[in-house]
């Protein structure tokens, strides 16, 4: 039975065969869980962020565990684009999932270097723009937290993108997401993914030191999933639904429920992060769940299950 559910999902025109990706930073490149995950039996696959210049990122630790997920602040450390080109590209070639790359920046400039550049490879499928990293001082949250902002760089960003989908990554420590949300998606945003991870701290009370070097970090993982749930749903009725932008939902999706939730609530498709540290092949078995649900639900087609929140 679980066989004959339509789980195939139209991303922004584009045709994902399930809704599970795996979220960027925590699978890589492309290859990296080849020997945990088969990559090609995700709905999408989305890269590390890859900025103009290679990074080294912060100096350690930069990841720490908390009751229920992790704090990082990795800062976006990553092989810069020449080397990405170099080394990730022929790998990608034979992926035949459809690759988002994520791409971040200190300056506009920046992110327009990379996605021009990249506009180019057939086989990108499109680009999540990240507008929302928490732990860098220059770019990341500061463009994600001003609508002004966001609409500039979004247009400049479509216009380089060209026919590629392009995703706008939003965070969720603004005043008012749905803000936000609008200004990407009236500058051109395909879709929109959300979120991104939430400033935290850890103390060590022995040395009364924080315990990751950067001091803060990115709280990921299940203590944000209904945060994130509540998040992707206000974004769904207040911007996206009446437009037919679809959101790619995340935040502490570890189990089939959790990600149904997710679409419930008003998500085309999730991504699948933190928990890959735990369960490498999380994403995937949670493909299988999200079919078993449906054919428990009498739900035949995937479609109708977003954005089916009822009211009381
Ligand atoms: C170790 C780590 C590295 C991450 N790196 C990036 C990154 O490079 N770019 C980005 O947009 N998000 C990055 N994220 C954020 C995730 O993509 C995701 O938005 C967030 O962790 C929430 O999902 P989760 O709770 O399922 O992990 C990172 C998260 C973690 C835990």
């Amino acid at each position: 039975m679980s066989e004959s559910i339509n789980t195939s999902v139209d991303f922004a025109g584009i045709r994902l065969a399930n809704p599970v990706f795996t979220a960027s930073g925590t699978c890589g490149y492309a290859d990296e869980l080849a020997d945990f995950m088969d990559i090609n039996q995700l709905g999408g696959f989305i890269t590390k962020s890859i900025t103009a210049k290679p990074r080294k990122g912060h100096t350690t630790p930069r990841i720490v565990e908390t009751d229920a997920g992790m704090l990082n602040a990795i800062g976006l450390a990553n092989i810069g684009l020449d080397k990405f080109i170099e080394e990730k590209l022929p790998i990608i070639e034979k992926v035949t999932t459809p690759v988002f790359v994520n791409v971040a920046g200190e300056t506009v400039a920046e992110y327009i270097a990379v996605i021009e550049r990249l506009a180019k490879e057939p086989v990108i499928a499109g680009f999540e723009l990240n507008i929302s990293c928490p732990n860098v001082k220059r770019g990341g949250i500061t463009f994600g937290k001003d609508p002004q902002l966001v609409t500039e760089i979004t247009s400049a960003a479509k216009q380089a993108a060209g026919e590629k989908i392009l995703m706008v990554k939003l965070s969720p420590i603004v005043t008012d997401i749905s803000e936000i949300a609008r200004a990407a998606v009236e500058a051109g945003a395909n879709a929109l993914s959300m979120i991104n991870t939430f400033t935290a701290m850890v103390i060590d009370i022995e040395t009364r030191k924080p315990i990751l070097a950067n001091k803060t970090g990115g709280l990921s993982g299940p203590a944000i999933k209904p945060m994130a749930v509540y998040l992707v749903n206000k974004v769904y009725n207040d911007v996206t639904k009446d437009r037919g932008i679809p959101i790619l939902g995340m935040g502490g999706i570890r189990t089939t429920s959790d990600a149904i939730e997710f679409l419930i609530a008003g998500a085309s498709a999730v991504a699948v992060g933190t928990a890959t540290f735990i369960e490498p092949g999380c994403a995937v078995k949670i493909i299988e769940g999200i079919k078993k649900y449906c054919a428990r639900n009498n739900i035949s087609n995937i479609k109708e299950l977003v954005g089916s929140l009822k009211d009381w």
